[in-house]
């Protein structure tokens, strides 16, 4: 079991939409996954069109870190349909609100790493969406994590963002989880025709050279239109989708290279 949080501090950057991307590349490649939910406002699960309503959300799963309560939080995604392996998600919910605090005492921060080892071995991987802010549910996510993803726009707040980012990755490292490494950042919503974001993306190349990953999503409509369907972005086949597909796959395949599954 490979886990990987995808965090920024800066919310709207795409998080959420490289979540959903990298499930449908692990979809593709047929990949039994978690996908846990740590946003409050819950976009992946919605996203991942997840069949009824969970009994409770991640939220219990933090409070109470037993394998009872992550079950009751889990349920399947409409991804998973017509044979594929199976999408579950623990879905995300308001009540997750509450752990949003910088004061977490180190049960709390720990608690889903010890959940998700319970059930390791029913997964091949697992995919945090975190929420925009360095409080308690980031720090969590990054515990829980192997890898971190750290996902930015071209624009010029960009480059200080994902510098914090970096270094809550690296001070979750040290306090709580010698296991966690950067995976890279993810330049998201670049628009080739445009001078600034040109200059953005060779900025954040120079300053944080091989972690600023060579996939770089492109602006598409395609993503907005899979993710407006609620189905996976490997279902369309136009030319958008199909080139972001592959972006995807990159990732993915990058991340589990990289990755030695504990
Ligand atoms: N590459 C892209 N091309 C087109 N639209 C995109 C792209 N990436 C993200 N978007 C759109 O931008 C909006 C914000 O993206 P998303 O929800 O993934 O960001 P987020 O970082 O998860 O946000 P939050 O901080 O609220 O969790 C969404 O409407 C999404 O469809
Ligand atoms: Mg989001």
């Amino acid at each position: 079991m490979v886990v990987i949080a995808v965090c920024s501090l800066k919310g709207g950057v795409g998080k959420t939409s490289v979540t959903l991307g990298l499930v449908s590349a692990a979809r593709a490649a047929g990949l039994r996954t978690l996908v846990v939910d740590l946003d409050p406002q819950g976009d992946s699960t919605i996203g991942l069109d997840v069949d009824g309503e969970a009994a409770s959300t991640s939220a219990l799963v933090i409070d109470q870190p037993r394998r009872r309560h992550l079950r009751a939080a889990t349920r399947r995604s409409h991804w998973s349909d017509g044979g594929h392996a199976p999408i579950d998600v623990v879905v995300g919910g308001e009540e997750l609100a509450r752990h949003d605090r910088t004061d977490l005492s180190t049960r709390m921060l720990t608690s889903l790493r010890l959940v998700l080892d319970k059930v390791a071995g029913e997964h091949d991987l697992v995919i945090i969406d975190c929420p925009p802010s360095l409080g308690g549910l980031t720090r969590i996510g990054l515990t829980a994590a192997d890898r971190a993803i750290v996902v930015t726009e071209p624009g010029v707040f960009a480059i200080a963002a994902a510098d914090r980012a970096l270094r809550a990755v690296h001070d979750v490292r040290t306090r709580l989880n010698p296991h966690l490494q950067p995976l890279g950042i993810v330049i998201n919503r670049v628009r080739a025709n445009i001078n600034e974001h040109r200059y953005r993306v060779e900025e954040l190349a120079s300053l944080f050279g091989p972690l600023v990953l060579t996939q770089r999503i492109p602006e598409r409509t395609s993503i907005q239109r899979a993710q407006g369907a609620y189905a996976p972005i490997h279902a369309f086949s136009n030319t958008g989708a199909r080139e972001s597909a592959e972006l995807f796959d990159g990732i993915l395949q990058h991340a589990l290279r990289a990755t030695r599954p504990r």
